[in-house]
């Protein structure tokens, strides 16, 4: 008898990304996440059940167990910064850049650099490895602003075609960090659910 197994993923781009490759290794949910209500959903595996949550609580549901594994950016795993969860792949998909970007014309500033950002952890990292000191101004979406309103000099942010940094009359000076999503999983389930999480590691590996 199998043992149940329960996948978080985020709404959107992962999940869009996700269901091809869960269709691949033959997980396809009972009804369609992107129209749904429903924050859990059966699959056509009567022991997977899929839960649908922001990309930001999916590690935190992983460690704590309200999932056993889930599929997160990598960018939101270095914010979360926990030991506590194993990452034993990458699934290549949501691929982008965690960048450093200014203003195409530079404004003089002075005094400490300041850095607008979602990623405080990965930033501060950044700059501490480059032994540079600057203040970082916690922002939740739209960091693109800040540089254009004078909130910050620079930003961190995500970068795939450029085109926001390009539409907000920014430019991408350095790549911090190759973003792709991974799947993550409780460290309590990899033991006693060995077998079917390897198995789902197998069957991943092999459509990715
Ligand atoms: P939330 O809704 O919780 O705020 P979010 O808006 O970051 O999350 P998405 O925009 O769907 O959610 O992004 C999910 C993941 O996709 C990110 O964590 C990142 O790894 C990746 N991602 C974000 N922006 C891009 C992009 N422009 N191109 C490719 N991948 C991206
Ligand atoms: C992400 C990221 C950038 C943009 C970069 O935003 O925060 O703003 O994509 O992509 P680009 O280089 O292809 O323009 P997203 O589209 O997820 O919007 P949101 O996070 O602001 O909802």
């Amino acid at each position: 008898m199998l043992n149940s197994l329960t996948i978080a993923i985020s709404k959107g781009r992962i999940l869009d990304e996700t269901l091809p490759l869960l269709e691949k290794i033959g997980i396809v949910p009972d009804e369609d996440p992107d129209k749904s209500r429903k924050l859990i959903l059966g699959t056509n595996q009567s022991n997977v059940k899929l839960i649908i949550i922001r990309a930001t609580d999916v590690p935190t549901y992983v460690e704590y167990g309200g999932a056993d594994v889930g599929i997160a950016g990598k960018d939101v795993l270095l914010e979360h910064d926990s030991s506590e969860l194993y990452e034993p792949l990458d699934l290549g998909i949501a691929k982008c850049r965690l960048m450093l970007a200014e203003p195409v014309q530079k404004k003089s500033g002075n005094g400490r650099l300041r850095i607008a950002t979602k990623y405080t952890t990965a930033a501060r990292q950044y700059f501490t490895n480059q032994g540079v000191q600057v203040e970082i101004i916690k922002l939740y979406g739209s960091m693109e602003l800040a540089p254009v309103l004078g909130l910050a000099d620079k930003i961190v942010d995500l970068v795939d075609t450029g085109n926001t940094l390009k539409a907000n009359g920014l430019k991408a000076t350095e790549t911090i960090y190759h973003i792709s999503s991974r799947l993550v999983v409780n460290k309590a389930a990899m033991k006693l659910k060995r077998e079917q999480i390897k198995k789902l590691i197998t069957a991943l590996e092999k459509v990715i």
